[in-house]
């Protein structure tokens, strides 16, 4: 019988080696995008996708994470005494989510990091986000896990969120090698390879940061050895998943952000800040003149 899809692991527990020292003692899902932790704007895709109940996967800068989701009395105290309601709707609104969370003791990879996962999830499909991978950041009424959901719903098998990325690019990323064309963003898997050559990936299609995966994954990953990078690989399991039933690939059409990297982390802040009511118009005219700046200074240097 097919089950609902009510539950969401959010692996941030890695080590954002890319982003140090920022993330020596931050978590990287911690780093602002203008005034909003990234880790929200994930819990706010799950929460708009239907998901009930979402495991956080934590590591070393625990804590932080499982603060910003606490109520603070003493803050909301003293923004309701200041008649500071508008922040206070802010603090607000990450308050009261059932959120739950566990301990991956050692970053062995995103794989273990999902293990962690496996008392909560139980017997019932479930969905994985990536803690620094946003998706059209500036609002969608259906989101990539949406529709990952939908696919479910529609297949009963596990799909994987990939996207097109340059050729040379390959290496970063687990890469499908696809049956065929596609039926509307939707590609049947020969199979899933981790972090290959470009020389040698299948495709340019790429993983992205959302799975939806049943949970007979739980008993591969156990078995699962250590693939890319001495890390216990996701992709890895994924691939011997799809030996002993169907795991479909959907290609997202929309806007990835990897606020991982220390550029794409920019170039989020300067899309989410041209969108945000407080800062748009500031730092529209800021980088226009900043344009104008770049522009005079090549010429000069000509
Ligand atoms: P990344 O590979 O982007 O994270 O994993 P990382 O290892 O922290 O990054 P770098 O390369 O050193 O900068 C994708 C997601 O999986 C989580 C990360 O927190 C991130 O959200 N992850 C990764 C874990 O939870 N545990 C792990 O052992 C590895």
């Amino acid at each position: 019988m097919k089950k609902q899809v009510r539950k969401a692991v959010i692996p941030a527990a890695g080590l954002g080696t890319r982003f140090l020292p920022a993330t020596k003692a931050l978590a990287k899902e911690m780093l602002p995008i203008v005034d909003k932790p990234t880790i929200q704007f994930i819990v706010e895709e799950a929460l708009a996708s239907g998901i009930e109940d979402i495991l956080v996967v934590t590591g070393k800068s625990k804590r932080s994470i499982e603060d910003h989701f606490d109520s603070n009395f003493e803050l909301e105290h003293n923004l309701k005494e200041k008649g500071k309601t508008e922040l206070l709707k802010l603090v607000d609104e990450s308050t009261g989510i059932r959120l739950h969370f566990i301990r991956q003791s050692h970053p062995r990879g995103l794989g273990d990091a999902v293990l962690q996962a496996k008392a909560f999830v139980g017997n019932e499909p479930f969905v994985v986000l990536l803690g620094d991978d946003l998706m059209d950041i500036n609002g969608t009424n259906h989101p990539l896990t949406k529709q990952l959901i939908e696919d479910y719903e529609a297949t009963h098998a596990s799909t994987i969120a990939v996207m097109p990325v340059p050729h040379e690019e390959v290496s970063s990323y687990g890469v499908i090698a696809p049956q065929g064309e596609g039926v509307n963003g939707l590609y049947s898997v020969d199979t899933f390879v981790e972090k290959p050559k470009p020389e040698d990936a299948p495709s340019d299609l790429a993983i992205i940061g959302r799975y939806l995966l049943t949970p007979e994954i739980f008993a591969i990953l156990e078995n699962q050895k250590p693939g890319a990078g001495n890390e216990i690989q996701l992709t890895d399991a994924i691939d011997t998943l799809n030996k002993t039933q169907r795991v479909f690939a959907r290609e997202f059409k929309g806007n990835r952000y990897d606020v991982g990297d220390k550029f794409g982390y920019m170039k989020t802040s300067i899309e989410y800040g041209l969108n945000h009511p407080q800062t748009k118009d500031d730092l529209k005219n800021y980088i226009i003149q900043l344009g104008k700046d770049l522009d005079s200074k090549t010429k000069k240097a000509d």
